[in-house]
């Protein structure tokens, strides 16, 4: 059996990246976590580095502001995983990304690199409104950042992380279900894809040592999760036993609710009109494109999670 590749995940305590690390450690691959100094006095994020020590993780020490220091921790494996920080309510720092994009080309020995994506494909949000298309912009400067250097690169697409938009029933403003009334985007029969995190994380890692992934995008798309936001209702209202009510809201409303909030309630509404009223996930076919994988087609063996099962967790 060939050897498995050593990973570096950089970003590794974040929300996708802690899940990255495990699934690593758990398909044997030798894992090596960054570990920064500014996270000072940060005791849940070094505690939780020292698990995944414990599990057999490799700390090694780097920061953003010192180069060497990635250059040398780049060095020591031969695929990174980047999970930086990519959600404007949480914290947001893609483009800082250039910096490990100019380590990997000065190491020259690395082998596949994935960038923070997880979301939405870049490459086909051209069109997308301000504000929210910040991300996209920023992801696609990284990409280009990554192909001029000719880094082995896989693009992940992981489309809707079921915490952020299944156990919410896609509601912006909570992250459990509402109880009695639930809005819902125009009709609600735009698809999309939700995925549980830790599969996102298990077919991330599967691809790293995937030649038949190499420069292409990954895209998540398992069949039984490719859901309008009226079927995703539908699956909890048999969970609970109960119909809830549905306020409909147009397309003109939905936009016009953004002219009162924050930037990164801005940025929301605009990746929520894309993914809910455009149908952006799933308004277009990879089949026989080159340059593209389905993930559930290439690893079949991967249980994954239907959401009639991920959401019991919230009833
Ligand atoms: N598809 C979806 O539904 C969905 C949902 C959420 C996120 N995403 C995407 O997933 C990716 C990761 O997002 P996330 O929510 O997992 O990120 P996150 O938890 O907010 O942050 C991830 C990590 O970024 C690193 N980071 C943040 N600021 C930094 C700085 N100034 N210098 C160096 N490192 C810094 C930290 O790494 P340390 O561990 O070193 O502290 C942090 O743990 C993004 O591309 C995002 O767009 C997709």
């Amino acid at each position: 059996m060939a050897t498995k590749s050593k990973v570096l995940v950089v970003g590794g305590t974040g929300y996708i990246g802690r899940r990255i690390v495990k699934a690593s450690l758990a398909q044997g691959h030798p894992t090596f976590v960054l570990q920064r100094p500014e996270i000072g006095l940060d005791i849940e994020k070094l505690q939780m580095l020292l698990s995944f020590k414990k599990e057999g993780a490799h700390l090694v020490e780097g920061s953003f502001s010192d180069f060497q220091s990635l250059v040398d921790a780049v060095k020591k494996v031969d695929v990174v995983i980047c999970t930086m920080s990519g959600v404007h309510f949480r914290s947001h720092n893609i483009l800082l990304q250039l910096n490990l994009v100019e380590a990997i080309k000065e190491s020259g020995n690395i082998k596949r690199f994935l960038p923070s994506e997880f979301g939405m494909d870049p490459a086909r949000m051209g069109d997308a409104l301000e504000p929210g298309r910040v991300t996209f912009d920023e992801k696609m400067k990284v990409r280009k950042a990554i192909e001029d250097a000719n880094i082995p690169f896989t693009y992940v697409s992981a489309n809707c992380f079921a915490g952020y938009f299944a156990g919410n029933l896609s509601q912006m403003q909570s992250l459990v279900p509402p109880k009695d009334k639930v809005l819902i985007y125009g009709d609600g029969n735009a698809k999309a894809i939700f995925l549980d995190e830790d599969d996102v994380a298990t077919y991330t890692i599967k691809t790293i040592d995937d030649p038949r992934t190499l420069n292409k995008t990954l895209y998540l798309r398992p069949p039984e999760n490719i859901l309008s936001q009226r079927q995703l209702v539908e699956e909890w209202e048999k969970i609970v036993g109960k119909k809830l009510g549905k306020i409909t809201i147009s397309e003109q409303d939905f936009l016009a609710s953004m002219k009162d909030l924050g930037y990164a309630e801005q940025v929301g509404v605009g990746h929520f009109y894309h993914l809910f009223y455009e149908g952006c996930l799933t308004n277009f076919d990879i089949k026989g494109e080159e340059g593209a994988e389905e993930a559930s087609k290439l690893y079949p063996e991967v249980q994954y999670t239907r959401m009639d099962q991920y959401l019991k967790i919230y009833a």
